[in-house]
């Protein structure tokens, strides 16, 4: 696909549903008493994959033009699959979905596609079998990964990296668990899981780093609104705030303060972004209005990294742009994505022109030359795809995207928005 560079962007638009909302709808819909109805649902590849994971389990789900109706089955209703459960590229599917399977009662085996094959799976399997699952992978760390039936018990786990999967999966498992499950984490990671089990009536506690889940009898179905994916209207932040003369408003964006570290990065890096229409239903959300201006670099690092760990890739495109150094550390988690995506953005930058370094955990960009267009690769990762369309819309000269398809695990419609927005 050709990406040529475009002129200010002007106007309102909305993004799609939160990925990671969207995939626990479905999966404590499926567990809980009652039909649930979730509006503003992803319809992006990763989401269907938790759909079709749950179908593969007895739970009917209907897809209707603008809801996604999932009839639960309760905690105890799911059934044994008759094929092994296939997860696409979704980490979030594969980590949460350990979390429920090791406390069914039948055996069951789950892979995805080559990247999924990738990830490493032991830090899910290790709390996990502490609290009693049995679980099989490839060289006991990757997919396919298998579950026998077992007893759980609940544990305290210090989480060794700061990882909102990882978390999830240990108490959704916690669900089923003899005792309380107790997780410390070392930063503060996306809570989604947290407050929807509340909204669903689980007796959860959050004590600074510590959450502790008492387990329930059942979990009462309730209708779930889920806003704007912040990490999809990321990209038209960066742009909008990199693209001489824009004015972009996008509307209904999630601002959950564990994901909104993207807002304070470039609002520190010089942004003018601004918020209206706040609201705060189980999660809150707001308008996002970004005005072109002049950035400059920063440093990013510590506990803000799990805030915005989705976004970096599309924050080194800003910083690209941004007048001097801008130094990203801390970021090691960004290797084991969907791809390496600290040796995928430096490469990709390189070839654009931008002096950029490599760092053990992130990356220094020395920004402020403008970039130039490039045909560029996206390792198969719809946020590396995304993240350099951006860059070719700002660019000198013209651009090609290798697979722009990919961005069909996120958002869909990205390149007919950014088509729209154009004219
Ligand atoms: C997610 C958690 C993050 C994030 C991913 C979605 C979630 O992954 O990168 O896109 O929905 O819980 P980690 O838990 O590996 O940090």
């Amino acid at each position: 696909m050709q990406i040529q560079p475009c002129g200010p962007l002007r106007g309102e638009i909305t993004v799609p549903g939160d990925k990671s909302i969207s995939h626990r709808a479905v999966m404590l819909g499926a567990l809980a008493n009652g039909t649930t109805h979730i509006t503003g649902f992803l319809m992006g590849e990763d989401c269907l994959s938790t759909i079709d994971c749950f179908r593969k389990m007895g739970v009917e789900i209907n897809i209707t033009d603008d809801e996604v109706i999932v009839e639960g089955v309760g905690l105890h209703g799911l059934e044994a699959p008759s094929e092994a459960l296939y997860t696409g590229n979704s980490g979030t599917t594969t980590r949460l979905l350990c979390g429920i399977l090791a406390g069914q009662p039948f055996t069951v085996t789950m892979s995805g596609d080559p990247s999924i094959q990738k990830r490493p799976m032991g830090r899910v399997m290790k709390p996990l079998r502490e609290m009693g699952a049995s679980i099989e992978g490839k060289n006991d760390n990757f997919c396919p990964l298998t579950l026998f039936p077992s007893e759980l018990h609940g544990i305290e786990y210090r989480l060794p990296v700061a990882s909102a999967q990882l978390k999830s999966a240990i108490l959704l498992a916690g669900l089923y668990a003899e005792g309380q499950t107790t997780v410390i984490e070392p930063a503060p990671s996306r809570d989604h899981t947290e407050r929807m089990f509340r909204a669903l009536g689980v007796e959860i506690e959050t004590n600074g780093s510590t959450i502790t889940l008492d387990p329930p009898e059942d979990l009462h179905a309730v209708d779930i609104a889920v806003p704007g994916d912040i990490s999809s209207a990321a990209f038209f932040l960066v742009a909008g705030a990199i693209i001489p003369g824009s004015e972009l408003t996008i509307k209904n964006v999630g601002v959950n303060p564990t994901r909104t570290g993207v807002l304070d990065v470039l609002r520190d890096m010089g942004a003018d972004i601004t918020e209206s229409n706040f609201r705060d239903e189980a999660e809150p959300m707001c308008d996002l209005t970004v005005k072109y201006s002049k950035l400059h670099g920063v440093e990013i690092g510590g506990a803000i990294i799990p805030r915005l760990i989705d976004e970096l890739p599309v924050i080194a495109v800003a910083a690209a742009f941004a007048e001097g150094e801008t130094v990203i550390r801390d970021a090691q988690e960004l290797k084991v994505k969907e791809s390496n995506r600290i040796a995928a953005m430096v490469a990709e930058l390189t070839k654009a022109g931008v002096d950029v370094e490599e760092t053990d955990d992130g990356m220094i960009v020395h920004g402020g030359a403008k970039p130039h267009g490039a045909s560029f690769e996206t390792y198969k990762d719809h946020r590396i795809a995304m993240s350099l369309a951006v860059l070719g819309l700002a660019a000198e000269g013209a651009s090609r995207i290798d697979e722009p398809e990919v961005v069909a695990i996120s958002y869909p419609d990205f390149f007919n928005t950014l088509e729209r927005l154009g004219d």
